[in-house]
C-alpha cells in the first residue's frame, strides 16, 4: 500500500479550562487524505478539539502540526463546518458555494468553474439563485458542504453537521460527502456522537473516553462504499465500538 503522509499531528495535546481538565494528554496522527472520525460522549472536548486546530482557543499543552508546521490560518486552507447550521443567509446558493474562493480572492475563471463543479456535484444548478430561507433542508446542507469543498481544502473540519437530520437525508447527504471526498482528496476529520454514522462514514474510527478525555482506542473501516448498516460486519463494528463506549 502507498505510503501516507502525517497531515495532522497531535502531540500531547491537554486543553484546561480554568480547574477543569477536558483534553488529557492526547497524541495522535491523521494521514494525508484520510476520513477520521472522532466519537465521543457530549461534552468529552469534541468540539474543543478543533477549537484548539483551528487556534479559537488556546492550547493548555502540547501542540498540533499541519504538514509538521503549526498551522496558519492565512497559509493552510482549512473549511470548517459547524455544530449550527451556518448558510449566511444574506447570500445566494450561488454566493454562498463562492464565499471562500471570494475572500481568498481566487482567480474569476477558477471561481467560476469551481462554482459550477460543486453546483453539479450536489445538484443545486436550478437553485443558484434561491436565498438559504428558501430551501429545503436538504438543500441547505448542501449548499454548506458545497461552499466547504469549493476551496478544494486540504483540510475539512465537520463538528456533528448531521445531528439534527432525520436518518434518510442523514444518509444522502453522507453519500454526498463520500463522493466529494473521493473527488477532492481532503484530509477529512469528522465529529459525531453516532456510532452508526461514524462507522458508515469513516477510514478509522477514534473512540474518546469522558473527561478528562483520553483516546480510548482506534478501530480500522474498510468496509466497501456504499455501506450497508445492515451486514454483518457493519453490524459487528457497530457493537464493538457501542461496548467500547459503553464502558466510558
Ligand atoms: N470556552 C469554554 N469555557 C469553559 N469551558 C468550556 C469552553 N468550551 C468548552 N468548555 C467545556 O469543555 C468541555 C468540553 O466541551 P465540548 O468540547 O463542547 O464537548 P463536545 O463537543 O465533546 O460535546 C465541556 O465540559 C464544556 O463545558
Ligand atoms: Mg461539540
Amino acid at each position: 500500500m502507498e505510503e501516507r503522509k502525517v497531515k495532522v499531528a497531535t502531540r500531547h495535546l491537554t486543553k484546561n479550562f480554568g480547574e477543569l481538565k477536558v483534553l488529557d494528554d492526547i497524541s495522535f496522527d491523521v494521514m494525508e487524505g484520510e476520513f477520521l472520525c472522532i466519537v465521543g460522549p457530549t461534552g468529552c472536548g469534541k468540539t474543543t478539539f478543533l477549537n484548539c486546530l483551528t487556534k479559537l482557543y488556546e492550547i493548555t499543552n502540547g501542540e498540533i502540526l499541519v504538514d509538521g508546521k503549526p498551522i496558519d490560518c492565512k497559509k493552510n486552507s482549512i473549511s470548517y463546518i459547524l455544530q449550527e447550521n451556518s448558510a449566511m443567509e444574506w447570500l445566494t446558493v450561488e454566493e454562498n458555494i463562492r464565499f471562500g474562493l471570494d475572500i481568498r480572492k481566487a482567480d474569476p475563471e477558477l471561481k467560476r468553474q469551481r462554482v459550477e463543479e460543486m453546483l453539479e456535484i450536489v445538484g443545486l444548478k436550478d437553485y443558484r439563485n434561491y436565498y438559504p430561507s428558501q430551501l429545503s433542508v436538504s438543500m441547505l446542507q448542501r449548499t454548506v458542504i458545497a461552499r466547504a469543498f469549493a476551496t478544494h481544502p486540504e483540510l475539512l473540519l465537520m463538528d456533528e453537521p448531521y445531528g439534527q437530520l432525520d436518518l434518510d437525508l442523514r444518509f444522502k447527504l453522507e453519500d454526498e460527502l463520500i463522493k466529494l471526498w473521493k473527488q477532492t482528496g481532503t484530509t477529512v476529520i469528522f465529529i459525531t456522537h453516532n456510532v452508526e454514522e461514524a462507522i458508515y462514514l469513516g477510514e478509522r474510527i477514534m473512540v474518546l473516553t469522558n473527561k478528562p478525555t483520553k483516546v480510548k482506542e482506534f478501530l480500522d473501516c474498510d468496509l466497501p462504499r456504499p455501506r450497508d448498516v445492515a451486514s454483518d460486519e457493519f453490524v459487528a463494528l457497530r457493537n464493538k465500538v457501542t461496548e467500547l463506549i459503553r464502558w466510558w
